[in-house]
C-alpha cells in the first residue's frame, strides 16, 4: 500500500496563545517541530472571524514551508477574501470548507450539490494559479460526483462523525466507516486523490489509515492535545507509527 502523508493541522497552537492574547506558544514553532517529527506537511485554517491562525500566521507559514519545501495545506471557505488571500500566498494547496460563525469547528462536508455553481468558478481560479483544490465533504456518493465535476483534484473525507461514534456506539461506527470506505473507492475511481481528516485520534487512526485509497490525512487537535502530555514530536512520532502500522496491516 502507499504511503500515507501525514499533514499535521496547528490551528489550536494559536487558540492557546490567543487565550492570553500574546506571542506564545508560537505555531510557527509548532510547524518546525512537526516537520521535524515527519509531518509531511502543515495544515492551517485561516477562518473568517480568525480566531485562532492569524494573517502574520498565513505569512509566516507560507515561507517557513517554502523554505523547507514542504506542502502548505491551506483550508479556507470560499469567499472572495479567502480566495484573493490564497491567490496571494500560492500555498501547495487549498482545501475548501464549509464554515459558519457560531459552529465551534467544522462541523460538516462543504455542500458541492447545492454550492455547485458558486464554488466551481472558485476552484477554476484556485486551480489556474497552480494550487491543488481539495474539498471537504461528507463521505457521499453525490458529493464526491459535484467535487469531481467542480474540476477539484483531491477530495477531504469528513471522518468526525465516525471518530466520534466509537466511543459512543459500535455499530454505528461500524456503519460510518464502510460509508467512508465505499466513498474513499468511488472517489479514487473517479481519478481524485482522497484524504481523510477531522476528529482523528490514536483509536480512530488504526481503521482510518487502512483504507487503501486514502493518500493523506489531516489532523491537529488531538494532537496539539496530546502534546501537552507527551510532547508535539512525540505526539507526532506515535501517530505516524501507528499511520504506518496500519498500512501493513500490524497493531501494537
Ligand atoms: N481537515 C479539515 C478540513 C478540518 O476542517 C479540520 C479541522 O480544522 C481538520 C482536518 C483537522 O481536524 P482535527 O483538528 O479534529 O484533527
Amino acid at each position: 500500500m502507499n504511503r500515507l502523508r501525514l499533514g499535521v493541522n496547528i490551528d489550536h497552537v494559536a487558540t492557546v496563545r490567543n487565550a492570553r492574547g500574546g506571542s506564545t506558544p508560537d505555531p510557527m514553532r509548532a510547524a518546525e517541530i512537526a516537520l521535524a517529527a515527519g509531518a509531511d506537511g502543515i495544515t492551517a485554517h485561516l477562518r473568517e472571524d480568525r480566531r485562532h491562525i492569524s494573517d502574520a500566521d498565513m505569512d509566516a507559514l507560507a515561507v517557513i514551508t517554502r523554505r523547507r519545501g514542504l506542502p502548505l495545506n491551506f483550508e479556507m471557505a470560499v469567499t472572495e477574501e479567502m480566495v484573493a488571500i490564497a491567490l496571494r500566498h500560492r500555498p501547495h494547496a487549498s482545501c475548501l470548507v464549509a464554515e459558519r460563525r457560531e459552529e465551534l469547528t467544522t462541523e460538516g462536508g462543504l455542500d458541492m450539490v447545492k454550492g455547485h455553481n458558486v464554488i466551481a468558478p472558485q476552484v477554476g481560479r484556485l486551480i489556474a494559479a497552480g494550487i491543488r483544490v481539495s474539498c471537504f465533504i461528507d463521505p457521499d456518493l453525490a458529493q464526491i460526483a459535484a467535487a469531481k465535476s467542480a474540476g477539484a483534484q483531491v477530495v477531504e473525507l469528513h471522518v468526525g462523525p465516525y471518530c466520534d461514534a466509537i466511543r459512543m456506539n459500535a455499530a454505528e461506527a461500524d456503519h460510518l466507516l464502510e460509508k467512508i470506505k465505499i466513498a474513499a473507492a468511488e472517489a479514487a475511481q473517479l481519478g481524485l486523490e482522497v484524504h481523510a481528516g477531522h476528529g482523528i485520534d490514536f483509536e480512530s487512526v488504526r481503521a482510518i489509515a487502512s483504507i487503501p485509497e486514502l493518500a493523506e490525512l489531516n489532523i491537529g487537535h488531538f494532537l496539539i492535545g496530546e502534546a501537552i502530555f507527551v510532547g508535539l514530536a512525540a505526539a507526532i512520532q506515535r501517530m505516524r507509527a501507528l499511520m504506518d502500522e496500519a498500512r501493513i496491516g500490524r497493531t501494537t
